[in-house]
């Protein structure tokens, strides 16, 4: 399989029948994983052969989900997590790490790394396809599709879902990949944000609300998003106090939603500040069924990918 059909760095171009395909082999692979727990069967797929997992900035739910889905898939996940204690601080450049990696013959990588890194040109230079774990501002695919799919289970068709998404659009790699997915779904976007955390350019189609509460009104399902400190410059203006009331997701603001909206983030979430922990036990939030789905996904993604199943 040549690399550039077997890697994922971005959701374009993504034909409806793929997405269809692959959220009902993620939720088929979730009903039967279900059904083994149940019976306490066991859930094996046989050992294929090794994938390489370079995580290269934080994360604790997209590398242990890829390292979940590797091996329910039935592919060893090797790890680098961290520069920390690797040859990159020697001062080996990422691509030289991932040509020695690559000598090792893993049948596929995970990659997660700041803007930097070119990963699309990475994807010519090597004979291993290179799934996008998080690629600085530009995407994170896997986690639009998981996002996506936990919608479609709890609410159906995503082109009648209106998404808003809440808070550092600017920084956010989630809402990149969100964009491109919403070409092929047809879901409606919109953003309600800080003046200094909205794009310079907002791409057509996508509504601005200036008002929370207008926004919250508008929407059927409200994705708040952390605020990105570490990737704010100097200059960037920012006050909990002033984010929390007017963009803060509390209880009082979720009590007037419709019953039928959801809650999502994609996480790590900073309490307090996007969120406040009281809205976690509301039937409408599925914060933790986004992770739980995300495995799902990511061994669907993988054995499509991979085994050619779907
Ligand atoms: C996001 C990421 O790393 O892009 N989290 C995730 O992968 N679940 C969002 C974030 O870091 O805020």
């Amino acid at each position: 399989m040549p690399p550039s059909k077997s890697s994922l760095i971005n959701l374009k171009n993504l034909s409806v029948k793929t997405v269809g395909s692959l959220f009902s082999k993620t939720l088929e692979l979730k009903k039967n994983f279900n059904q083994y727990q149940r019976s306490a069967g066991v859930y094996h797929s046989g050992y294929k052969g090794t994938a390489a997992l370079l995580f290269l900035e934080p994360s604790t739910r997209t590398r242990f989900s890829f390292e979940a889905a590797c091996s329910r898939a039935g592919y060893h996940p090797l790890i680098l997590d961290g520069i920390a204690g690797t040859s990159l601080e020697k001062g080996e450049t990422i691509e030289d790490t991932i040509f020695n990696i690559e000598a090792m013959r893993p049948l596929f990588f995970v990659i997660r790394s700041d803007d930097q890194f070119d990963m699309q040109q990475m994807v010519e230079k090597i004979s291993v396809p290179i799934i996008n774990a998080g690629w600085g501002k530009r995407g994170h695919p896997t986690q639009a599709l998981l996002d996506a799919v936990t919608i479609f289970e709890k609410r159906g068709d995503l082109a009648k879902q209106n998404i808003l998404f809440i808070g550092d659009i600017k920084h956010s790699r989630v809402v990149s990949s969100h964009i491109e997915l919403a070409a092929t779904t047809g879901s409606p976007l919109a953003f309600c944000a800080p003046e200094n955390f909205l794009p310079e350019q907002i791409t057509s189609g996508v509504k601005v609300f200036r008002k929370l509460e207008e926004a919250l009104d508008w929407a059927t399902v409200i994705m708040a998003l952390r605020v990105q400190k570490e990737r704010h410059g100097v200059d960037a203006w920012f006050s909990v106090e002033d984010y929390r009331k007017n963009f803060g997701i509390n209880l009082d603001r979720v009590q007037k939603l419709n019953p039928d909206s959801l809650l999502m983030h994609p996480g790590p979430i900073n309490y307090g500040v996007e969120i406040e922990s009281e809205i976690l036990t509301d039937p409408r939030c599925v914060i933790l069924k986004q992770v739980e789905n995300g495995v799902f996904l990511r061994e669907a993604l993988i054995r499509n990918l991979f085994d050619g199943d779907l």
